[in-house]
């Protein structure tokens, strides 16, 4: 049956222990066989800007730029609960924040919107929920402040950030947040945090503790310039994209993805 997925079902999903299956599209062709392959949550991201544009980060992604995805995206999208990103400086206070949200929903077609960042989002992400925005949170690296870390590194290993994203990731899901994206974070600060929290928390290189796992899509198929440790190609012994895609969910579902291999300790 092709209930289309909400908020509240990844939710039970935690609850109820099913892994969650995310993947990234930015097309119509995409997004309609990666629904059809059962993932749960497509991701519109501003990962857009390396995979699709050819920049070197998401940084230079406009709002215009996901709005033109996501519209592209959501018409395939029957059952999968529709995601997408507010780039680099398109929520530097609540109200610029929920005016580019309203977009990427009323223009794209998004069902909730990711967003990067700790304490500093607080105000934001409270003022979007209140406003019957769904948001998900996105912390461990968060590729929008690559020039800030340094680089393309795993957060989370020294006590004092490790302290900080525990209470970051509280005071989101206080805030309203529904969701949490987890990005290369060591695997036993991710499941201190999918632990104590009650909203879902996705992974990308944080490990299998995770109530669910996001992959970007040319990472998955292996077309990537560089791939990152946490991914696997999924295109590989003779599989057509369908059966690559079914491959992914399959894995993430009976928890054989992300292996020791893919994950940071
Ligand atoms: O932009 C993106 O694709 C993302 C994922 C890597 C989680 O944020």
């Amino acid at each position: 049956m092709n209930t289309r997925v909400t908020v509240k079902t990844i939710r039970e999903m935690k609850q109820n222990g099913k892994k969650i299956v995310s993947l990234t599209a930015y097309d119509a062709s995409f997004a309609r066989v990666i629904d059809e392959q059962g993932v749960d949550v497509i991701l519109v991201g501003d990962s857009l800007g390396m995979v699709m544009q050819g920049h070197d980060s998401t940084v230079p992604v406009s709002v215009d730029d996901i709005v033109y995805h996501t519209k592209s995206v959501a018409p395939q999208c029957k059952r999968a609960l529709l995601m997408a990103d507010l780039p680099f400086m398109s929520y530097t206070d609540p109200q610029q924040a929920i005016r580019n949200a309203a977009r990427l929903m009323q223009q794209g077609g998004a069902h909730i919107i990711k967003l990067e960042g700790g304490e500093a989002q607080l105000h934001t992400v409270r003022h979007m929920t209140r406003h019957g925005v769904p948001v998900c949170a996105h912390l461990g690296l968060t590729p929008q402040t690559v020039h800030k870390l340094g680089g393309y590194h795993v957060q989370g290993r020294e006590q004092e950030v490790a302290r900080q994203m525990l209470s970051d990731a509280l005071a989101l899901q206080d805030a309203g947040a529904d969701a949490l994206v987890l990005e290369c974070v060591p695997v036993d600060l991710a499941k201190q945090l999918t632990d104590e929290l009650q909203i879902p928390t996705i992974g990308i290189g944080a490990g299998r503790v995770c109530d669910g796992q996001v992959l970007v899509l040319q990472d998955m198929i292996g077309i990537s310039s560089l791939a990152p440790k946490f991914t696997a190609n999924f295109l590989r012994d003779g599989r057509n994209i369908q059966e690559a895609i079914g491959a992914y969910v399959k894995a993430v579902r009976e928890g054989s993805f992300p292996a020791d291999e893919q994950c940071f300790f």
